[in-house]
């Protein structure tokens, strides 16, 4: 016994030893709810559990005056809602700048800033802002000379492609408009691309080609990219391989990229295949492994994969599905939902990544297309206007044959009662009942399609009739 713990911890040590690059993890310390510890006591929970880097979706001040000396590394967010006063004048993210960063840095270790988070799915649009918000506060942080660097969180969806992962492209309408200038603002200023992988959504939506196994980080057969001959191991590696190949695609190689959230829920609604404590232990678990033992993925072999979990607390205030309020690592309480092994040291006592031979929850062997992000829904474009919307509600809810019954008064999907969440779902019902044809989620421009569940409320959108 004792033997075995010796030689285990020995191949972690020279795993690590011999591999040039090894990887980060980090946390986001999500807040939303009202039922967390103070952040004086956050930053004790951190420093007993070895994490030394989080993420946080603000600048909130009681949190980054706790850090203050900590010695964990912070990337703070300029939230959505400021981007539009951010890109339109250099003076508000000055004086953004001077109040959010300045106060704080260099005593609490500011390592990034997120402008922005997943805005290409931002109900409100604020996509055209993006590129501009980010030079914006760029600029201001020059003008102090103060160096950090400038990314923005995008959402896997921005793909238009992802399996196998070469063919990794993004959608046409966000290459030129955004993609390019930010991956060209990345390039010259020296930062990375943050993206936020999920590969839960996935496996939820393809069980009947995505093994558990595969999604879970587990021992498994792999699935071979018949461009490249790789065979991934992972899921997270070919949909991380399959943003690389979509930044080569724009030559854009020299760029690096940052998992900006990953996660696992630990508990889930019934039709949320996959949500349990088992799996969200086994992923999180095996994927801290996989970051702090191994290289990068196959595509960029020697860049250290650099990876923030979601998150670090349950937060019992995010609305939407069950899932939503349990992707924490611990509860308020400040106990462990289950066990996650942040150091080497700690590692060594974690069970190692096979299957526990359970067939029941382990779907049919990886199929050729397998680790596809197929599933796709489609939501109102607020974009267009009012009329435009309710003349395109109108038409999917009468002729087109729309399930509109969720979004009457007192049904499921009534609330949030407002017009782009109600549309969304009459869109979405005709488009799955279209089996997703090609040109059925358009609605003259009033529609477009998404790669991850919408998220409305409680409401769910059916993913096929
Ligand atoms: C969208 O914008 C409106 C008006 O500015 C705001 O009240 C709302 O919270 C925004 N929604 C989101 C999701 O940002
Ligand atoms: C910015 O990111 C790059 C790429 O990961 C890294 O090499 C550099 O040290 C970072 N700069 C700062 C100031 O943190
Ligand atoms: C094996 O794992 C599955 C899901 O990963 C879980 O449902 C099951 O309870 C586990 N069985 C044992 C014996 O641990
Ligand atoms: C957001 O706005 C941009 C530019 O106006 C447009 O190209 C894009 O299709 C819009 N995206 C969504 C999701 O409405």
């Amino acid at each position: 016994m004792a033997y075995t713990v010796i030689a285990t911890l020995i191949l972690l040590f020279s795993a690590v030893a011999s591999t040039t690059a090894t990887g980060l993890i980090g946390v986001n310390y999500g807040r939303i709810a009202d039922n967390l510890p103070d952040p004086t006591k956050v930053v004790q929970l951190l420093q007993s559990n070895a994490i030394d880097r989080i993420k946080i979706f603000d600048t909130e001040s009681t949190v980054l005056k706790a850090l203050s000396g900590s010695k964990i590394a912070v990337t703070v967010c300029l939230p959505n809602e400021q981007l539009k006063s951010a890109a339109a004048d250099q003076a508000f993210t000055d004086n953004w700048v001077q109040s959010n960063i300045l106060p704080y840095y260099p005593s609490t270790i500011i390592d990034a800033i997120a402008v922005g988070n997943e805005v290409f799915v931002d109900p409100n649009n604020t996509t055209d802002f993006l590129v501009p918000a980010m030079k914006n506060v760029h600029a201001s942080l020059v003008k102090i000379k103060i160096n950090i660097n400038v990314s923005s969180p995008i959402a896997l969806s921005a793909l238009a492609t992802s399996y196998p992962s070469s063919s990794g492209s993004f959608k046409s309408d966000l290459v030129e408009p955004v993609m390019k200038p930010m991956l060209s603002f990345l390039k010259e200023t020296g930062s990375y691309l943050m993206v936020n992988v999920y590969p839960f959504f996935a496996y939820g939506a393809n069980t009947d080609t995505i093994s558990l196994d595969y999604a879970l980080l587990r021992e498994n057969t792999g699935v071979k990219d018949p461009k490249t001959g790789i065979v991934y191991k992972s899921l997270f590696e070919a949909q991380i391989d399959a943003v690389y190949a979509a930044m080569d695609a724009l030559q854009f190689s020299d760029v690096k990229l940052v998992v900006s959230e990953t996660g696992w829920p630990s508990k889930g609604d019934s039709d949320e295949i996959g949500a349990g404590e088992d799996n969200a232990a086994q992923y999180n678990g095996n994927l801290v492994r996989r970051v702090i033992t191994g290289g990068g993925s196959p595509l960029r072999p020697n860049d250290p994969l650099v990876v923030y979990l979601f998150a670090l607390f349950n937060e019992n205030q995010k609305t939407g599905p069950t899932s939503e309020r349990n992707y924490g690592l611990f509860y308020p309480n400040e106990q462990k939902v289950y066990n996650v092994p942040f150091s080497v040291e700690a590692l060594a006592d974690f069970p190692s990544a096979v299957s526990n031979g359970s067939k029941t929850e382990v779907a049919t062997a990886p199929s050729p297309n397998g680790g596809d992000v197929s599933q796709t829904w489609c939501v109102a474009n607020g974009k267009v206007g009012q009329k435009k919307l309710q003349e395109a509600l109108d038409y999917a809810c009468g002729e087109g044959g729309a399930d509109c019954r969720p979004i009457q008064s007192g049904d499921t999907c009534y609330n949030p009662n407002n017009l782009v969440s109600h549309a969304s779902y009459a869109f979405n019902s005709y488009y799955q009942k279209q089996a997703r044809a090609t040109g059925s989620c358009d609605f003259d421009g009033a529609a477009y399609v998404v790669t991850q569940p919408p998220r409305y409320g409680s409401c769910k959108f059916p993913t096929g009739y």
